[in-house]
């Protein structure tokens, strides 16, 4: 396994991903941990991050001596090559000012962590690698047994190495997409430097997670909010692999739920898991708070506040129940990475804002809970990956976002029990067909096609003719978008037939709707959502 000491980078974090994408066990520790427990953690080699800031005192911060004592390779990135200089005998120069930017470096002489690796070469022939560097601190001076690796025009030592300690430093940042080999280069130095076999694959995250999460908790209870989303589905499932009954789930259905939604989920975690799950059916509770209101933002309030509520009300009974012998002393959440870094940088002391649609904010103090993130190190695509190892079906892992005021922001103006009735019909026409249809040219569904798809309602009615009669109802507007990261997103090409199936469907079947709109609006400057 390999040992990735934090300098508070906020990329550090992308180190272990690409460990763990090599297939290769890691975890990230504070570069401040003890010498013992360097030698007790034994790894099989050792990442030193980058740092965040400039400050002088960041200057200080120096990796354990055991790192070098224990015979094993080691990889300073930015930070962790001026520190390495620093620590072996090389000199550095520091500055107060650093920024990421594009740089092109070239490879200098032959080392075990480049041989092969390059992006192109110069008409001089020199190997080049296209990297995200960072500027400012430099190396100046190798440290006595160390030689060139790389260089720019700029930053003349942006790469050094000593091979026969297996030390390998670079000033650039190998862990973002940017650099273009990095995956490779830290591929290389695991596997190939490290000798670590990359046989490690989610699966043996559980095993880990678990003991993680026994340690932590201990023989006291957990409560968690099941919205029947993935983080939280996932981060359910985790835990309750990990202390069965002494977690108890807390599902609020707020009545604006897809078609089956509620029941799927109960099926799912109470049925097949035969994990505790209070589901609590608070939709009269919010359909009435919600009545009369149109505006959006207003919507979302109530439903926010409402949720957390309705939550703590339901804590607080678990709580004075005593279920155990004490009743629930943690909150657990399905925090993953980006909430993370969102919310002020894995470093930042702030607690993580508790996702909007969690609406749990405050909770842990006003319950005096302690908090349990077991998806807090994982992205998104590897949260579903675990998802799939914890034996959550496919489906509900790659499920499409789902916002927290659910329908309720899908109806325009104001909510009404009829309105969610016909959209949830109509939305559940929608999704199955795509789930059903085919492209022809990847083979994949339109559902797996689309980042995310939904019916909308609209509250106008149209004129329409159904037999030999005239009807005058509602409007549903379809909407399906591509995106990689729900900021920018285009409207999904979706085929005509597909188009043409589910309007036909959706007229005949529910009874309200007579007419279907396609939504061909892009995002800027159109929202996902349309309220
Ligand atoms: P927009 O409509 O802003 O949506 O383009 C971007 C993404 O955010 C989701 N979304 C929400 N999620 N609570 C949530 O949990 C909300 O109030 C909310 N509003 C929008 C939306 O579904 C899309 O994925």
């Amino acid at each position: 396994k390999i040992l990735i000491l934090d300098f508070g980078s906020q990329v550090t974090q992308l180190i272990a991903r690409r460990v763990r994408e090599a297939q290769v066990y890691c975890e990230i520790h504070p570069c401040d941990v003890s010498d013992a427990f360097v030698r007790d953690f034994a790894p099989k080699g050792i990442i030193l991050s980058g740092s965040h800031g400039s400050t002088y005192e960041d200057h200080e911060l120096r990796a354990p001596q055991a790192v070098w004592d224990l015979g094993v390779p080691v990889l300073g990135i930015c930070y962790g090559m001026q520190t390495m200089a620093a620590q072996l005998g090389g000199k550095v120069e520091w500055s107060d000012h650093r920024e990421f930017g594009y740089a092109e470096v070239r490879v200098r002489g032959h080392t075990r962590l480049f041989d092969g690796i390059e992006d192109f070469r110069t008409g001089e022939g020199h190997g080049m690698l296209k990297v995200w560097m960072s500027h400012g601190d430099k190396v100046t001076e190798l440290p006595p047994g160390f030689k060139l690796m790389a260089s720019t025009p700029s930053c003349t030592i942006a790469g050094m190495a000593d091979e026969a300690r297996g030390y390998y430093a670079v000033q650039f940042h190998p862990e973002v997409t940017h650099t273009v080999q990095g995956k490779a280069m830290l591929t290389r130095f695991v596997r190939e430097i490290c000798g670590c076999r990359g046989d490690w694959v989610m699966g043996d995250y559980i095993t880990e997670a678990v003991q993680k999460i026994r340690e932590q908790v201990g023989d006291e209870e957990v409560i968690l909010g099941l919205s029947g989303g993935v983080d939280s589905s996932v981060a359910a499932a985790l835990i309750h692999r990990a202390i069965g009954d002494q977690l108890t789930c807390v599902f609020v259905d707020h009545g604006l739920l897809r078609l089956h939604e509620g029941d799927m989920v109960m099926d799912m975690f109470a049925g097949k898991l035969h994990a505790k799950v209070i589901r609590v059916d608070a939709s009269e509770l919010f359909l009435g708070k919600l009545a009369g209101v149109t505006d959006p933002e207003k919507k979302r309030k109530i439903i926010g506040g409402l949720f957390v509520d309705v939550f703590k009300a339901e804590a607080e009974k678990l709580k004075a129940s005593g279920q155990g012998h004490k009743g629930a002393t943690f909150l657990a959440q399905g925090t993953i990475y980006p909430d993370v870094i969102e919310s002020g940088g894995a470093k930042s002391k702030k607690a993580v804002t508790i996702k909007s649609h969690h609406n749990v904010g405050g909770l842990p103090e006003q319950l005096g809970l302690k908090l349990l993130e077991p998806l807090r190190e994982l992205f998104k695509d590897e949260v579903r990956e675990l998802g799939v190892a914890l034996g959550l079906p496919h489906d509900m892992v790659y499920r499409h976002p789902f916002p927290g005021p659910g329908l309720g922001v899908r109806i325009l103006g104001e909510v009404k029990k009829e309105y969610a009735d016909l959209l949830r019909r109509a939305d559940a026409i929608f999704i199955e067909e795509l789930r059903s249809t085919l492209d022809a040219d990847s083979g994949k569904s339109w559902y797996d096609l689309t980042s995310q798809a939904f019916a909308v309602f609209l509250p106008v009615k149209s004129v329409g003719v159904m037999g030999d009669g005239r009807t005058y109802d509602y409007v549903v507007a379809l909407r399906a978008v591509q995106t990689s990261d729900f900021m920018t997103a285009d409207w999904a090409e979706l085929p005509y037939a597909l188009l043409k199936k589910v309007s036909s469907r959706i007229i005949n079947e529910v009874r309200g709707i007579n007419r279907v709109t396609y939504d061909v609006s892009s995002k800027p400057p159109a929202t996902i959502e349309w309220e």
